[in-house]
């Protein structure tokens, strides 16, 4: 049986993670890749033991063999990259946040429709099977009508200011950083389990450090703690290291979330905390088997990752036994196998974050600086400008 061929665009952490995960399927060849340059693709296609290095991402988008495109280059370069490959005729698949702004995810949208390409935008972190446990559960009445919901993504990685990666930089990661970076996610995850929208906000962001020492030479994301004063320049920083969003989902439910990367020893905590009428759950990234379900009139319990203990709907989302950890790369996987599949049959259900899911973020980003501008609370109910 011949395999889809798919591509993969920029070759850092994410280029890695996807061309592992892409194989997972069995079904998708990662048949070639592209990265800044030739030379950074003729090392990483090396690396990957894949076939092809492009010389550029025209000469991607030229092959007719490629059905399929992953965009994991910053954020700035999602727009121009996929615009091109949806003209190409290529399904995009693109990493979070999706654009720089909701203007240009609104194109991406309307262009992917418009040429009936397959769109995704990587919001993986739904598919923990716990998170899809807490999905199912709400879904079911389990929790009751939804009250609160609290939570956090916080890291420590940006924490000194010799600390760098071009996410601190406007021109590359867009006017937010660790809300755009971070907070997509947290944002995305709230909706996609409790089936709510966020309704309106109030954000109060904060940087930390005002100056940072930017490195004269690249380093890649989460690598590179330590610089020598000839080895950087000092810059000005005009991207937050910490921020808060208080929220409203509908008329009943409130909510608030962290994000951070300046908080010490937290590697990825991504927390979500939501409590209903009937029950609660927690669920943290950092063990990403365990949830938590709490009870007000009998004791509270940890469920560990067990699809025959899952809703049946939920148990799709997992592979391995019991007992036999899951984590960050089988997100990607399981996101990745349901857009293939609707590459490979039309007829497949979009079971997967969709350009529109990325344009919802972008508008909540958006509404977030202009929260935090006012000083105030803003409406951001769907489909309002
Ligand atoms: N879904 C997730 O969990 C997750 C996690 C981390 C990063 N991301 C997203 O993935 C994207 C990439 O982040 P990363 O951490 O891999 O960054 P990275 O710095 O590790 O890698 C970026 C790569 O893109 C290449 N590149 C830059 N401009 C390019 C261009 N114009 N054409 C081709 N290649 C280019 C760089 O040379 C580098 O190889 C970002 O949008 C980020 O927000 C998502």
């Amino acid at each position: 049986m011949s395999k889809l061929k798919a591509a993969v665009i920029g070759a850092g952490f994410m280029g890695r993670t996807h061309v592992e995960a892409l194989r997972r399927l069995g079904s998708v060849e990662v048949a070639s890749v592209a990265g800044i340059s030739e030379a950074e693709a003729k090392s990483f296609a090396a690396a990957m033991g894949v076939e092809k290095a492009a010389a550029s991402v025209d000469a991607i988008l030229k092959d007719p063999e490629i059905q399929g495109v992953h965009i994991c280059t910053p954020n700035a370069t999602h727009f121009p990259i996929a615009m091109k490959a949806l003209e190409a005729g290529k399904h995009v698949l693109c990493e979070k946040p999706l654009a720089m702004s909701a203007a240009e995810a609104r194109q991406m949208k309307e262009l992917a429709d418009k040429k009936k390409l397959c769109h995704a935008t990587n919001h993986n972190l739904r598919y923990y099977g716990a998170t899809q446990q807490i999905r199912r559960m709400i879904q079911n009445g389990d929790l009751g009508e939804i009250l609160v919901v609290q939570g956090t993504y916080s890291q420590d990685w940006l924490l000194y200011d010799t600390d760098f990666n071009w996410r601190i930089l406007r021109k590359h990661n867009g006017p937010l950083r660790v809300v755009g970076d971070i907070g997509s996610h947290w944002m995305d995850m709230i909706q996609h389990v409790t089936g709510l929208s966020i309704t309106k906000l109030c954000a109060d962001l904060n940087i930390v450090h005002k100056t940072r020492k930017q490195p004269k030479v690249a380093v890649e994301t989460f690598a590179g703690k330590t610089l020598r004063p000839e080895d950087y320049n000092t810059i000005k920083i005009d991207t937050e290291d910490f921020g808060m969003v208080m929220l409203h989902l509908g008329p009943r439910c409130r909510g608030a979330y962290t994000v951070s990367q300046v908080s010490a020893g937290c590697k990825n905590r991504f927390e979500i905390q939501i409590f209903g009428t009937k029950a609660g759950v927690i669920w943290n990234q950092e063990r990403p088997d365990e949830l938590w379900i709490g009870r007000r009139n009998e004791a509270s319990s940890v469920l560990l990752k067990d699809a025959s203990l899952y809703y049946p709907d939920a148990a799709g989302y997992v592979d391995y036994p019991g007992g036999h950890a899951e984590g960050y790369p089988d997100t990607h996987k399981m996101l990745f196998k349901r857009f293939w599949a609707r590459v490979a049959n039309p007829k497949s259900p979009v079971e997967y974050p969709t350009f529109a899911d990325g344009l919802r973020g972008m508008e909540l980003l958006e509404k977030i600086i202009e929260s935090n501008k006012s000083r105030g609370w803003v409406d951001c109910k769907p489909g309002k400008k």
